[in-house]
């Protein structure tokens, strides 16, 4: 039976007693709305771990002015039914002044990873999600974080954030969810109306065609950039914000794919902005079997 609480003292009570005996943690932190994206990487946190602690929290702090911070959408009801029968053992559902007290001024400022790309045309974006998450790994302490890949720069920056301050949890990316039309999942994907759902489909194809360009050996960044980028410009009701091919980990831009890259792209379809990508180029080793837990407790 899962438990929901709201603040943070009863989550750190309910958790002390979850990971009793050396219990494993996972946290899946989300803004609720949730879909199977979401639910997937509940999954993937029971996979791993013993205890999975979901949070829903639409944090005002990542939204910039004119941003859908009001509209966006909201119900904990059916976010908790989604949790509870995917098997989430506690969901923590703070409200805002829950999580910033009166007068909290700190903020995580993550550094040029974040400027770039999203960064760009979302500024001071990043540092709220930055901080909304390091306050969650703070409150819920889990050996595991699972952020789904979707938002690629998002999971790039909490990697960072997490490394550069030492934080003993380690971040886990999981792999995009999509529609079987190849739209990926996304809470925002409910702002669009009938066309604009068909108009959308353009991100994944484009993102899907240039991995057919570049399986037949094309490796020249920019010219596959410009053809994504043409392709998603080119769709009525379109308006692309960028299309980018760019270093897996750093996000800094890539010449020629010849070594692990991401290929980006953003765009407004009507009002409402979305986001796509795709691994490129050589695939890196994947060290995933060899990934054991970290602990903010002192060894046994
Ligand atoms: O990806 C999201 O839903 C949010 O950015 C996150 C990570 C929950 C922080 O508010």
């Amino acid at each position: 039976m899962m438990r929901r609480v709201t603040t943070i003292a009863e989550t750190r009570a309910a958790l002390a007693g979850l990971r009793r005996g050396g219990r494993t943690v996972g946290l899946v932190p989300t803004m609720g709305a949730l879909h199977d994206g979401h639910l997937s990487l509940v999954r993937a946190s029971r996979d791993r771990c013993d205890v999975t602690v979901v949070s829903v929290f639409v944090n005002p702090t990542q939204f910039g002015p004119g941003e859908d911070l009001d509209s966006y959408p909201r119900d904990l009801d059916a976010d908790a039914a989604l949790l509870e029968s995917a098997g989430a053992d506690l969901l923590f559902a703070p409200d805002a002044s829950e999580m910033y007290a009166e007068g909290a001024e700190t903020r995580v400022e993550p550094g040029s990873i974040s400027t770039v790309l999203c960064g760009a045309s979302r500024p001071g974006h990043f540092a709220g999600v930055a901080t909304v998450v390091v306050k969650l790994l703070g409150i819920t302490l889990p050996d595991f974080a699972f952020f789904g890949e979707k938002d690629y720069q998002q999971l790039k920056v909490i990697e960072r954030v997490v490394r550069d301050l030492d934080m003993p949890v380690r971040v886990m990316g999981c792999p995009i969810v999509r529609d079987e039309d190849g739209l990926a999942l996304s809470s925002r994907n409910r702002y669009l109306n009938a066309g604009e759902r068909v108009s959308a489909r353009v991100l994944s194809r484009a993102l899907r065609r240039l991995c057919e360009r570049i399986a037949r050996g094309e490796i020249d960044a920019c010219e596959l950039t410009r053809a994504l980028a043409d392709e998603v410009s080119g769709e009525p009701g379109v308006r692309l914000e960028y299309a980018a091919i760019v270093d897996a980990e750093t996000l800094a831009p890539l010449g020629r794919l010849t070594s692990p890259g991401r290929a980006l792209v953003a765009a407004r379809v009507g009002r409402t902005r979305l986001i796509d990508n795709v691994a490129v180029g050589p695939v890196p080793a994947k060290a995933d079997a060899a990934v054991v837990p970290l602990s903010w407790r002192s060894p046994a």
